[in-house]
């Protein structure tokens, strides 16, 4: 896509952080913009921002762990501008703790979020995307902990982990309609996600809550507008792999160092 001036975006996770920053990086290059999130106040701030400085958004309540509801945050996108030409899947929530003290609504809440999330935003929105024969581009937000595992992440390192596959093997599917995918792989960006057990819903809340604390992340934190222009460029430049930190490189090169290992000193 050469430019995103006149096209609509579609942002999940909209209301915060790095979300908010695709939405308002996407309406300063001239996109109107679908905001769709939980948080119906964070999603009126950003609306509010947006037109403020002339730009086109509209706020949709949307929870991307059901279906229906991002079946019909896609019928208010299309009713509303016709055409969906960017979708973010990026709602997303962390949970630290080892795996060995999981429960089960601690997997189905993140895996519900990270990666459900992700396959309802491909299933409500890419048979119109497909249908409209317009060049388009998708970008699911995964992680740095979706290409290397860190100790105490585990169920959110199996969610994206499984969402760099999806996106991968996505890339390769839609090449032949001109529908370019993005994984976007951060280390730190300072947001709110690690105040994520505010979404929580009731129904998947622990019992006795965790006591586990966020692990300390490894590298800078950045800002989640560096982290936009990042994606605006891969969305223009059509790249698949948005990693946003130069720290990244020693752990991936380590992951795959232990894998050549693996391979060169099997015994036949
Ligand atoms: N901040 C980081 O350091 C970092 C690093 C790597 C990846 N990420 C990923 O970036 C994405 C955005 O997170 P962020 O850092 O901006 O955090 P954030 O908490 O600031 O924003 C996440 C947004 O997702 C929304 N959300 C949560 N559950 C939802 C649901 N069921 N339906 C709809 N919306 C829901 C929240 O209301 C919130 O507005 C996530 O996928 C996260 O895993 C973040």
């Amino acid at each position: 896509m050469d430019s995103l001036s006149g096209r609509v975006g579609v942002v999940t996770g909209g209301a915060s952080g790095i979300g908010r920053a695709l939405a308002e990086a996407f309406a300063r290059a001239g996109a109107r913009v679908v905001v769709a999130d939980l948080d119906e106040a964070g999603m009126a701030d950003v609306v509010g921002a947006i037109r403020s400085r002339g730009g086109e958004a509209l706020a949709v309540r949307t929870d991307v762990t059901d279906l229906a509801s991002v079946q019909a945050l896609a019928e208010r996108a299309f009713g509303a501008f016709g055409r969906v030409h960017v979708l973010c899947n990026n709602a997303g929530v962390a949970l630290w703790g080892g795996l060995e003290a999981a429960t089960h609504r601690d997997w189905q809440w993140v895996l519900g979020v990270n990666l459900w999330g992700v396959i309802h935003g491909l299933e409500a929105f890419l048979p119109r995307m497909l249908a409209q024969k317009e060049p388009a581009h998708i970008v699911n937000t995964a992680s740095m902990a979706g290409l290397v595992a860190t100790r105490g992440l585990g169920i959110y390192n199996t969610s994206k982990y499984a969402v760099v596959g999806l996106s991968e093997t996505l890339a390769k599917d839609l090449k032949p309609y001109n529908i370019g995918v993005s994984v976007l792989c951060p280390m730190g960006v300072s947001t709110r996600i690690r105040a994520s057990e505010r979404t929580r819903p009731a129904h998947l809340k622990n019992d006795a809550p965790s006591r586990a604390e966020p692990v300390e992340l490894m590298g800078r934190s950045l800002p989640p507008e560096a982290v936009a222009e990042m994606v605006l460029r891969a969305i223009l430049g059509d790249e698949l792999y948005v990693i946003t930190h130069d720290e990244g490189l020693e752990p991936l090169r380590r992951r795959f160092e232990r894998m050549e290992q693996a391979i060169r000193q099997r015994k036949p």
